[in-house]
């Protein structure tokens, strides 16, 4: 049984603390926060819940690294979130700080680890985790995919009226406004999507999704949680139970799509060493050159991240 930690005791971290909770797939689970009552708070909010939800993953809350000694797998979600009118980028400087101080924390505890990154901007805190952990890029990876394929699934569900569980969707490139949701790649219980909704309501719904994060933060005010919290929950619980689950996931490219030295969201086959493949679909032009602009925009942070 695995013992999991995850950085960050805010509203995404609280949230991937609490659902990994209730799938009883892992013996203990470490919520830290600098701010450590925050920390200890939320961690035993949520195992005072065990007794009524009916599950044993033991919980700790903390500051202190020394806690977090030989973990399997670590998330990160510490940093700030975005207000209205901020991009994601904007968050660049004080996350990349953050992030590279955790990742080195960590390392000091466990040595091994797999990293999954939440923190944003999503791609270049990835690529910061995996450049100052000095991991395979197998073990250090973004969690965005997951979630922009659930905004795309659920406006999908909603329009054509059925269950979001029979919506199956890849999609690629960064978690910003130029991430490349797939409708080729789309299916409703296996029916092509573009057989079931004409092509002017797909690009509306394609749109709404790449906005979909500011979208909520403009109703909230601050960056959601409940489901970027559940999707980084379901990539640990694809680890640790050894699924081999498709997933769109961040990763360093080399060479795949004809792109080096970048981190982009595409499918992997995800299981316990973390990302066992990287799978190369056939995209049309369109589709490449939507990627590879995509590619470009994370590179452009990521140099700006490099010069810092
Ligand atoms: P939040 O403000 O609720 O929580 C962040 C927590 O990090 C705070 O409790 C803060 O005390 C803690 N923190 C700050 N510096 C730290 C450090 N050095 N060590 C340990 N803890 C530290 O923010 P929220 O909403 O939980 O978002 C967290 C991050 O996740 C943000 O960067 C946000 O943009 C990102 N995010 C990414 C998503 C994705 O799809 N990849 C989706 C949603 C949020
Ligand atoms: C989201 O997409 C802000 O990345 C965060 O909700």
């Amino acid at each position: 049984m695995s013992k999991v930690t995850v950085i960050g005791a805010g509203n995404v971290g609280a949230t991937v603390a609490n659902v990994l909770a209730h799938k009883d797939i892992v013996k203990e689970i470490v919520l830290v926060d600098i701010v450590g009552d925050l920390a200890k708070g939320k961690a035993l909010d949520t195992w005072q819940q065990a007794p009524i939800d009916h599950y044993s993953t033991s919980l700790i809350g903390t500051s202190d690294y020394a806690d977090t000694a030989n973990s399997d797998i670590v998330v990160i979600t510490a940093g700030i979130p975005r207000k209205p009118g901020m991009s994601r980028d904007d968050l660049i400087s004080t996350n990349a700080n953050i992030v590279t101080s955790v990742v080195k924390s960590v390392l000091e505890y466990s040595k091994n680890p797999i990293i999954i990154v939440v923190s944003n901007p999503l791609d270049v805190m990835t690529y910061a985790a995996f450049k100052a952990s000095g991991l395979d890029r197998s073990r250090v990876f973004g969690m965005a995919g997951i979630l922009d394929t659930a905004r795309y699934r659920a406006f999908l569900a909603t329009e054509l009226n059925v269950s979001p569980k029979d919506i199956q969707a890849l999609l690629l490139g960064g978690h910003g406004d130029t991430m490349v949701p797939l409708p080729r790649y789309t299916t409703v219980a296996g029916i092509p999507v573009t057989e079931l909704i004409d092509s002017e309501k797909l690009t509306a719904i394609v749109d709404r999704t790449k906005s979909g994060g500011g979208e909520l933060v403009k109703l909230m005010g601050t960056s959601a949680w409940y489901a970027p919290g559940a999707a980084a929950a379901q990539m640990v619980e694809a680890i640790v139970k050894n699924e081999s689950r498709i997933y769109p996931v961040c990763a360093q490219l080399t060479g795949e799509y004809g792109l080096k030295d970048v981190f982009v969201g595409v499918p992997v086959r995800m299981s316990k060493n973390g990302i066992e493949d990287i799978i190369e679909l056939k995209l049309n032009k369109d589709e490449m050159q939507l990627l590879n602009d995509s590619a470009a925009a994370v590179k452009e942070v990521m140099d700006v991240f490099d010069k810092m």
